[in-house]
């Protein structure tokens, strides 16, 4: 049997009603996405067959939020007894301010994508009001995380098999998702950065950043020497490929992809950009940003949960939902 979602006007297919066969009752739990906007959001989709899954009473919502009302959306998520909550754009720094508590990761990379709201028990301790729902009756407090930069790295590792310490990098971008991702590869030891963004002042500002905070990262302003061997990763944090008619995110001119032994774009629609057509093409491993979505994800859910993720369920969701091949 289909289902029409008159809001969304599209059709879910039986497979994912049976995941939903449990009704909403008065002891449903709920999670949510906060953005604007909102409407495209993965999350939901990625989300609820994993609480399904797991075999947990909760359900995953999204709501549209402006930025001047955020504070008052946590107030009344945390006040309602939220789980939790994920912020994408353009929440994610000004959380930062509107929880009652950063947790190191929101500290380190300087913006919120994850809340956890939490139970103080009698003892005293935090615990993920998750994992202690008799204690949602006492005072609760809110978690801010950052699970994006884990999600790089995840992505990194799982989809195209790369130990980041000790390798040279072509990284192209240097906007707020680049920054955070820039960071956390020298962060995980890999050898030289080399930083390349139109805004040449922003990439200066950011090597700036990763001398002071992470001095082991040789980190370069512009394009390595291609007499001087390849690099093992390029990375395109620009948002170059989203549109049809985009521009490649390298100078060819400056950089010949055959130099790169592994390509991953940020971008995951297109699946495929011509960025890592080109780089199949020369010959790289390639990787879209499918994976930093799915990773952030699962780490959300594992932080919310205390339980292990299922990756693979979120994963084939996702891509389903995104590439419409589930
Ligand atoms: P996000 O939050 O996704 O990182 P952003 O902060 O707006 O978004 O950053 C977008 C990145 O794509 C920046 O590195 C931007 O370069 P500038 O710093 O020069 O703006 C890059 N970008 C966007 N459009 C571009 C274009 N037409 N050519 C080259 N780089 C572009």
């Amino acid at each position: 049997m289909f289902v029409l979602s008159a809001e969304v006007g599209c059709f879910y297919s039986a497979r994912v009603d049976d995941l939903f066969s449990s009704p909403i009752t008065a002891s449903t739990c709920y999670c949510a996405v906060y953005g604007q906007p909102i409407r495209h959001s993965a999350s939901p989709a990625m989300h609820n067959p994993a609480l399904a899954e797991l075999g947990l009473d909760w359900r995953y919502l999204a709501f549209e939020v402006a930025s001047d009302e955020l504070g008052q959306a946590i107030a009344g998520a945390k006040a309602m007894r939220y789980i939790g909550l994920n912020l994408t754009v353009p929440h994610k720094l000004l959380a930062l301010d509107m929880v009652d508590v950063l947790d190191e990761s929101a500290e380190t990379w300087g913006a919120v994508n994850t809340i956890c709201f939490e139970a103080k028990g009698e003892d005293g301790i935090w615990t993920p009001l998750g994992q202690a729902l008799g204690q949602a009756h006492g005072e609760v407090r809110a978690k801010g995380y950052n699970t994006d930069a884990d999600g790089i790295t995840l992505a990194l590792q799982q989809d195209l098999g790369l130990d980041l310490a000790g390798l040279r990098v072509l990284f192209l971008g240097a906007g707020g998702a680049g920054r955070v991702a820039a960071l956390k590869l020298a962060k995980e030891g890999v050898a030289e950065l080399h930083l390349v963004n139109r805004t040449r002042a922003k990439a200066v500002d950011l090597a700036n950043e990763i001398r002071d905070r992470f001095p082991s990262t040789a980190v370069s302003v512009g394009y390595p020497d291609n007499a001087s061997g390849n690099v093992d990763l390029l990375l395109n944090a620009t948002s170059l490929g989203l549109k049809v008619d985009d521009a490649l995110p390298i100078d060819e001119n400056q950089f010949n992809l055959s130099h790169a032994e592994a390509v991953f774009d940020m971008i995951y629609q297109p699946a495929e950009t011509p960025l890592l057509a080109k780089a199949e093409a020369a010959g790289c491993r390639t990787a879209n940003g499918l994976g930093m979505l799915l990773w952030q994800g699962v780490k959300a859910l594992e932080i919310w949960t205390g339980q292990s993720a299922p990756v693979e369920v979120m994963r084939d969701a996702l891509s389903a939902h995104i590439y419409g091949d589930g």
